[in-house]
């Protein structure tokens, strides 16, 4: 449904997408996992037909982004990081002028937009103004704007940015829904809980490059489904962090005072690691042991925390 091949993207000196090629197929719901700055938007931004890339191609249901661009519009939804909506219309004409935009006529797109408000639980506030609305509210809106064409792929961007938890949980049952009609889902955030929630399969994007993709359990094993220990120090000497890197058995990673490695027996590798530390005058703040979830299988691929 969706193939992307070997795309980049630069603005100026900055690498924001550095050759990503992944393929989504029809029905997916596939999580684009990254920390600030990683090439997400970027990415998005190239599949919804906005940014040109500097080399690659994307085809949507078979059509090319660039030589076919209409008709990919009409199979995508897009529903962008920053919210596309109009303050000073009410939500029911904030739909229908979306809808007007994909050229559905307008009583039609009245219809549609109010069985999206509906859908949204959002009927009973359709003639107010959206400046009034909440920021929760407005996100779903966004999303029912990115619907009214009723596209077979819907592509979201940080959508749950700036909402309460209760009306996140409820943009996840719709999108569950949603999915389970055979809608393709691209989604992207820097939230693991929700992609290991809601996605059947993970891509993990870094520096504008994905390091990683699979299902959950793939990923596990990709990242040696094994423990990890991670140490932090209270005194951060990069000196004395790049010895004990060099005289530790084990390959570790050492980012700021945070040192983190994979093991597959922490009985047998912490004692020496804590003995290494104390010869070298380092101070233990923090021991954690922690099985492989998507924090820790960032961690061990990349050496940093993804929420930083
Ligand atoms: N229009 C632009 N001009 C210059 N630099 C840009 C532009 N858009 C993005 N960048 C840079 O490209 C890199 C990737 O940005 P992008 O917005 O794709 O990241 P992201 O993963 O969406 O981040 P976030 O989680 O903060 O939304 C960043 O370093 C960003 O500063
Ligand atoms: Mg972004």
């Amino acid at each position: 449904m969706i193939e992307i091949r070997r795309i980049k993207k630069a603005f100026g000196k900055t690498e924001a997408v550095r050759g990503v090629t992944l393929t989504v197929s029809k029905g997916e719901f596939f999580g684009l996992l990254g920390p600030n700055g990683a090439g997400k938007t970027t990415t998005i931004n190239i599949l919804s037909t906005l940014l040109k890339p500097d080399a690659g191609t994307v085809r949507i249901g078979g059509y090319d982004v660039q030589r076919e661009a209409a008709q990919c519009k009409q199979l995508i939804g897009v529903v962008p990081q920053e919210l596309a909506l109009y303050d000073d219309l009410s939500a029911m004409e904030n739909l229908i002028f979306w809808g007007r935009l994909y050229n559905i006529k307008r009583a039609d797109a009245a219809e549609r937009s109010l069985e999206m408000l509906r859908l949204f639980e959002l009927d009973h506030r359709r003639n107010s103004l959206l400046k009034t609305f909440s920021g929760g509210m407005k996100r779903r809106v966004n999303i029912a704007a990115a619907m009214i064409h009723r596209p077979e792929i819907l592509l979201m961007d940080e959508p749950t940015v700036g909402v309460d938890p209760q009306s996140r949980h409820q943009i996840y049952q719709i999108l569950a829904q949603f999915s389970a009609q055979g809608i393709t889902i691209i989604y992207t955030t820097h939230q693991m809980d929700e992609v290991e929630k809601l996605c059947s399969r993970i891509g993990i994007i870094d520096h504008g490059k994905l390091i990683a993709c699979g299902t959950l359990d793939e990923l596990r094993a990709f990242s040696g489904d094994s423990q990890l220990i991670v140490v932090t120090f209270e005194n951060i000497q990069p000196d004395k962090l790049e010895m004990l890197k060099k005289k530790f058995s084990q390959s570790v990673k050492i980012a700021d005072d945070r040192l983190s490695f994979k093991t597959e027996n922490v009985a047998a590798d912490l004692p020496p690691l804590i003995s290494l530390c104390t010869e070298l005058g380092l101070i233990i703040r923090h021991v954690a042991i922690e099985r492989a979830n998507l924090e820790t299988i960032f961690l061990s691929l990349t050496g940093r925390k993804l929420r930083e």
